[in-house]
């Protein structure tokens, strides 16, 4: 195996994929361009929907490479174990059209094998293995024996294995062939194959065949297309061909971690606890970093969406700096050292740090002054306490010093450990149940005060608004996506990212199919969850806006699943029935369409 950098293998790979006729072309803001559905991307399709879709042809041709920025906090409390990140560079090579199974599985073959250096005895390879209406990817299988891979070790997985994307609700995925490394372990079961969690089998890279297309009502179509999109993640492949026990442990993190061990100071905290924070502050303040510095910008340390992960992210790295001993004003020491080590291959990170490091050192005395000030309290309340010879915080107290002085319960929980007392956790679950049921109230209530009348109509058109939405989605393709929505007793207005003017077919298409929907007379059903929860059942969410910790989501058969506060009609036979009455320009790249609905008479 060849030990590589960072650098080293981004441009082997790249350099590779442009011997193959592919161009190379720049990884998009790390923030998505015109997705409201997702906060971060978070693979490197994502910023080429448009093109994998087929809406709109690649500048570049059908043959490209990146490497591309991604955030996936998803797993953001697994961070700080060997293999959890919230930000990596992915590689990428896609056809738009162009070549498919043959090419992609023997280049990728041919790289692994001959450039970085793996041996091909190592090498384990898993297919897709069919369902109810679509195959099992035999092709795939036959492409991996040509090149030498024995069938001991191809194994034919269910979709929640060899099935990826969309990287949305709606739009391309398809089966894939994921490529496993074996690390030579025992395996830990006799069911232990790639995929297994236990260690023995390494993922290193997945190519995607992007044959078809999920669309606003769940269901797989044919794309008419096939692509191909594969990913290999940068700081996993570096800590396979060093021999890294974890990527903490690469020349990729080297000097972030040497900086932490600089700063780290005194504590009393146990050795596994120390080296868990160590990393979290790495991973978390790397991720910050790249989310400040980005070109696209807007996102700030907040209470809302992306904004609020950039928050959690920070905080959650201030305290657990705090277990290392590290003093204040550490955020900003970080995100020097981390942008000396990417500005050479992104240089965003060099022209925008001064400004990052204004927005972090506001956001940790923020939160500083909030754990001062949380800690005083708790110390008043430990106090009293004692003097009543009593041992237990109240769910009220606790609730009350993360309410209301914004002290994180994690911190009350310490806290009260080492001054002997114990909590009430129920108490304080039960506090904070009661709260969101009464915030949830107040943000449906100043969702009407938004709405100029309240009437039935409106409610109407609000899920006409729905199915317009669903239906465009259908019409145009995943990146039609919602911008700005304005309702009237008169008319409902839409405005939604679109390049063009779109066609009569289209209008007309979109149309039918909203009618459609009316005459079939689906329910419309209403669920309280929370935002992670509906996002992972498929429900569309808008980039920016106020959510609260508990969310509604209406649910249209299996036409739309939209986060919302309503108020939405029952059925939709009560639209009873939907016109377009016109499709204009909003601004660039933004098309607004008026509507209107039948009578209810
Ligand atoms: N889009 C594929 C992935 O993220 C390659 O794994």
């Amino acid at each position: 195996m060849k030990n590589l950098t960072a650098d080293e293998l981004r441009e082997m790979y790249l350099k590779f994929f442009e011997s193959k006729g592919h161009k190379i072309i720049p990884g998009a803001s790390v923030i998505p361009e015109n997705d409201p559905t997702v906060l971060f991307t978070t693979a490197g399709m994502h910023p080429l929907v448009p093109y994998l879709m087929g809406a709109m042809e690649h500048p570049a041709g059908t043959r490209l490479t990146d490497v591309q920025k991604c955030v996936r906090t998803g797993d953001i409390d697994e961070v700080g174990d060997a293999a959890h990140l919230t930000f990596f560079e992915m590689l990428g090579n896609w056809s738009l059209n162009d070549y498919f199974k043959k090419e992609a599985i023997g280049w990728s073959f041919e790289f692994l094998t001959q450039h970085l250096g793996f041996d091909p005895a190592k090498l384990n390879v898993t297919v897709f293995a069919g369902e109810e209406g679509i195959p099992a990817d035999e092709e795939a299988v036959e492409i991996w024996k040509s090149v030498g891979i024995p069938e001991e070790r191809i194994f034919r997985l269910p979709r929640e294995d060899n099935w990826w994307g969309p990287a949305g609700t709606t739009g391309p995925c398809g089966p894939d062939t994921e490529m496993f490394i074996d690390t030579g372990k025992p395996k830990c079961s006799d069911q232990c194959r790639p995929g297994c969690h236990c260690g023995k089998y390494i993922e290193i890279w997945n190519d995607v065949f992007m044959q078809y297309n999920k669309n606003a009502e769940g269901k797989f179509e044919p794309l008419g297309r096939h692509n191909v999109d594969t990913g290999m993640g940068v700081e996993r492949t570096v800590c396979m061909l060093s021999g890294a026990p974890t990527v903490y442990d690469t020349e990729i993190f080297a000097p972030i971690m040497a900086k932490i061990d600089e700063l780290s100071g005194e504590t009393d905290v146990d050795a596994e606890t120390k080296l868990r924070a160590r990393r979290i502050v790495a991973d978390h303040m790397r991720t910050a970093t790249f989310i400040l510095c980005d070109p696209k910008g807007g996102v700030k340390p907040g209470n809302v969406g992306a904004n609020y992960v950039l928050r959690r992210l920070i905080r959650r790295a201030i305290r657990y700096s705090r277990m290392l001993g590290i003093a204040p004003g550490f955020t900003v020491k970080l995100a020097e050292t981390i942008c000396e080590k990417y500005q050479n291959v992104y240089p965003e990170l060099g022209i925008n740090l001064a400004q990052c490091k204004l927005d972090l050192e506001a956001e940790e005395n923020r939160f500083n002054q909030t754990l001062d000030k949380g800690e005083a309290m708790f110390n008043k309340v430990a106090e009293q306490l004692k003097l009543h010879n009593q041992t237990q915080i109240s769910g009220k107290t606790a609730f009350k010093l993360y309410d209301t002085f914004g002290f994180p319960f994690e911190m009350t929980l310490e806290m009260a450990e080492k001054a002997g007392l114990s909590v009430d956790k129920e108490g304080f679950e039960e506090a904070n149940r009661k709260h969101q049921e009464l915030s949830r109230t107040t943000s449906a209530g100043s969702f009407k005060a938004g709405l100029q009348d309240n009437s039935e109509v409106v409610t109407r058109m609000h899920t006409a608004t729905h199915l317009l939405h669903a239906a465009l989605h259908k019409v145009l393709g995943p990146t039609a996506n919602q911008k700005g929505s304005n309702i009237t007793p008169e008319r409902l207005r839409f405005d939604f990212t679109w390049p063009e003017k779109m066609t009569d077919e289209q209008l007309k298409a979109t149309e039918d199919l909203v009618n459609g929907w009316i005459r079939d007379a689906i329910p419309v059903t209403k669920k309280m969850t929370t935002v992670e929860a509906a996002k992972a059942e498929g429900a569309m969410a808008l980039f920016g806006a106020k959510y609260g910790d508990q969310v509604s989501m209406y649910t249209i058969g299996d036409v739309s699943k939209e986060i919302c506060s309503g108020p939405h009609v029952a059925n939709t036979s009560e639209l009873k029935s939907f016109k377009i009455q016109k499709e204009q320009s909003s601004s660039a790249g933004v098309r607004r369409i008026k509507a209107v609905i039948g009578n209810l008479t």
